[in-house]
């Protein structure tokens, strides 16, 4: 069986812990697009581990872990989290598989990256981590893989090319002093050799393991409203967020997909620029982003914090095809008087029910919230639906009226042993 699973806001979801829950259950586990702009954490017992670009499947023991080609790949960082799993004693030498297309992060790319954002008078608020230069690269054919890392030559011809025009780019656009060729060829060579023993054709395994049975995670970095196309354009991440993304991204076709799920917050964040209709007022907002600990496990930058939106989350259920829900981070509403549920957004006295693409409607939108009475904080964390609070049971239950799929799945705490299946 193949599962995707997809962000239903704009990232931050929780994914992390829903993974490592499901990971359990299957035999694959597959990142399909992003790079280490991404960031899952994962508690296990008292050790928290961040992960950025391994599928933080490698953590269960047998289990396989690939990085697929839609993948963008900061080596340094890889070296990194390679190292940090070495350190904890983690054996992941022969369970560890980087597709040899995925393209690479190069140094120009986080430059260019950084000093674009810098000039821009209409900020995206981009992680500065090269994601979307490395994937205009990609788009513009000039990008470099990770196969070409394994042969001097290829990647020589290619480096030298790129480098003639960005040199002359970062000089005249950005008054940058550009990048030495021998340098940068030196050490991805050397990252090529670091890593040439997991380097392989990973969509081959991944339709090999199909046709065996296996079970397959494909798991979704950021979320649905920072997709390329269906996103928040242009604040939205450069790849393909959605479930459809997880084809392209693993070189697995649509017809071998058996179920999506959708993972979302019971109320929603944001970070970066870009339109939040249901943003809370300041002082709230402060509030709930120190209750939920909002912050940023890539960048640490405090995420925006708001209502949840319906309108977002059905859009997200239609362009993923979501079966299943996994409602995150219930807990953080523990102890509130009420809460709000956007139903639609008024525009200029229109009533809107539906997600709106014009950027300008999202961005002055004012949200038509359906208000559900709080409940309060829990001496002790229910353990299955029933134990929860009525008034929880009730904002869930329309929730799930609202988005038309069913949650299968509630988070009340960090840990694995926090969370309600239902
Ligand atoms: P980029 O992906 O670094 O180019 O950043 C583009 C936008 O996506 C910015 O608003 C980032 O804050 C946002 N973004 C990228 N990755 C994540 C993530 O994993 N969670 C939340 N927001 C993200």
């Amino acid at each position: 069986m193949n599962i995707v699973l997809v962000g239903m806001q704009w990232g931050d979801e929780g994914k992390g812990k829903v993974i490592d829950i499901l990971s359990k259950k299957v035999d694959y586990i597959v990142r399909y697009q992003g790079g280490n702009n991404a960031g899952h954490t994962v508690v296990v017992g008292k050790q928290e581990y961040i992960f950025h670009l391994i599928p933080s499947g490698i953590l269960h023991p047998g289990k396989i872990c690939c990085i697929g080609n839609g993948v963008v790949i900061d080596p340094q960082v890889l070296l990194q989290e390679l190292d940090s799993l070495r350190k904890n004693g983690i054996d992941f030498s022969r369970r560890f598989k980087i597709s040899s297309l995925a393209h690479v992060i190069m140094p120009y790319h986080k430059n260019l990256d950084q000093l674009r954002e810098k000039k821009r008078k209409n900020k995206i608020g981009t992680t500065g981590r090269g994601i979307g230069p490395c994937y205009a690269d990609k788009i513009n054919r000039c990008g470099i893989r990770m196969i070409d890392l394994l042969n001097p030559g290829v990647f020589r011809d290619k480096l030298k090319d790129n480098l003639k025009e960005k040199n002359e780019i970062f000089k005249k656009v950005y008054q940058h002093p550009g990048f030495s060729f021998q340098k940068i060829y030196r050490q991805y060579l050397d990252y090529g050799r670091l890593f040439a023993s997991y380097i392989c054709n990973t969509s081959a395994l991944l339709n090999k393991a199909t046709e065996n049975k296996a079970d397959i995670l494909l798991e979704g970095a950021q979320g649905t409203f920072l997709d390329i196309d269906f996103g928040t354009y242009p604040f939205v991440t450069s790849s393909s967020t959605t479930s459809g993304g997880s084809c392209i991204g693993t070189g697995i076709s649509p017809v071998k997909i058996n179920k999506v799920i959708g993972v979302c917050k019971a109320y929603t964040t944001r970070v970066g620029e870009g339109p939040f209709p249901t943003e809370f007022a300041k002082d709230f907002g402060n509030f709930m982003r120190d209750k939920g600990n909002e912050f940023g496990s890539t960048t640490g930058r405090p995420r925006r914090c708001g209502w949840f939106d319906a309108i977002i989350a059905r859009e997200s259920v239609m362009l993923n095809g979501i079966q299943e829900l996994a409602i995150m981070k219930m807990d953080v509403l523990d102890g509130l008087d009420k809460l709000k549920i956007c139903i639609a957004y008024k525009y200029r006295g229109k009533l809107i029910k539906e997600f709106p693409c014009d950027f300008e409607v999202l961005s002055k939108a004012v949200p038509v919230y359906k208000e559900m009475p709080g409940w309060p904080n829990q001496n002790s964390k229910p353990r299955s639906f029933k134990e929860l609070h009525p008034n929880a049971k009730a904002y869930l239950l329309e929730l799930q009226k609202l988005l038309k799929a069913k949650i299968t799945m509630v988070s009340v705490g960090s840990s694995r042993k926090d969370t309600i299946f239902i």
